[in-house]
């Protein structure tokens, strides 16, 4: 993991850790989350990051309660527009770095959401990741990965090639996934791909969802 770059893209505006990426796909993403999370209940999202997906999802699913986390060192940054938001379904985040053994959460998770993330984490670190979901949801239960991906070796597009090359020349732990590897993963852990739905600007909405 490389925490300088963790918030891809963050910059500060109006006092907040601001992202533009955040306020183009906020809008596209709570479409699907508005089907996927339809049912009341608590939903962790994984490395929050600027608390823009947080403010924005808790806003307009109030059925919903969100739980924002991110690694100790990243956290407190979605803190000011988490505070200014005050919405009663937005808890304060919490410290999670996915590596933990124990995870720590007080309460039933009913789903698990998190953003541009897993080309982020090492390879080990979305290992983590997903085998802490598995142990955190019911049958069921979605965890909901945003974010761009690789198919059979092949980008989707000239620009997530040329940003998984940037990503690998600061830090050859960081890259964009493959889908491949990542259903191996997932099976590992009793989880199967339910939905990989296509997004703007080359992105993927994939939905994976604990097996009985
Ligand atoms: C590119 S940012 C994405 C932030 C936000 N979700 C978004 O879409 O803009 C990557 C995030 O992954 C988090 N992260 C990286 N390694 C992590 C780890 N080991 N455990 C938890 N979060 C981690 C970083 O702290 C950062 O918030």
């Amino acid at each position: 993991m490389t925490l300088a770059f963790g918030i891809n893209g963050a910059n500060v505006t109006h006092n907040l850790p601001f992202s533009q990426a955040c306020e183009n796909n906020k809008g596209p993403i709570l479409d699907k989350l508005a089907n996927i999370f339809s049912a009341p209940g608590l939903v962790l999202e994984i490395g929050t990051g600027t608390g823009q997906h947080a403010v924005h999802f808790a806003g307009h699913l109030p059925h919903l309660t969100w739980q924002p986390s991110d690694h100790p060192q990243n956290y407190q940054l979605c803190l000011p527009r988490i505070r200014q938001a005050g919405l009663a379904n937005l808890y304060q985040p919490r410290q999670l770095d996915v590596r933990q053994s124990d995870w720590d959460l007080p309460d039933t998770v009913d789903g698990v959401y998190s953003a541009n993330t897993a080309h982020i984490m090492s390879w080990p670190e979305v290992e983590r990741m997903f085998e802490g979901v598995a142990g955190i949801v019911s049958p069921g239960s979605a965890f909901c990965l945003y974010g761009p991906f690789r198919y059979d070796g092949q980008h989707t597009s000239a620009s997530n090639l040329n940003f998984d090359q940037h990503l690998r020349s600061q830090n050859p732990s960081m890259g964009i996934r493959d889908m491949i590897d990542l259903i191996a993963l997932a099976d590992r852990c009793q989880l199967s791909l339910d939905e990989d739905i296509e997004m703007p600007a080359n992105n993927r909405m994939t939905v994976w969802r604990r097996q009985s």
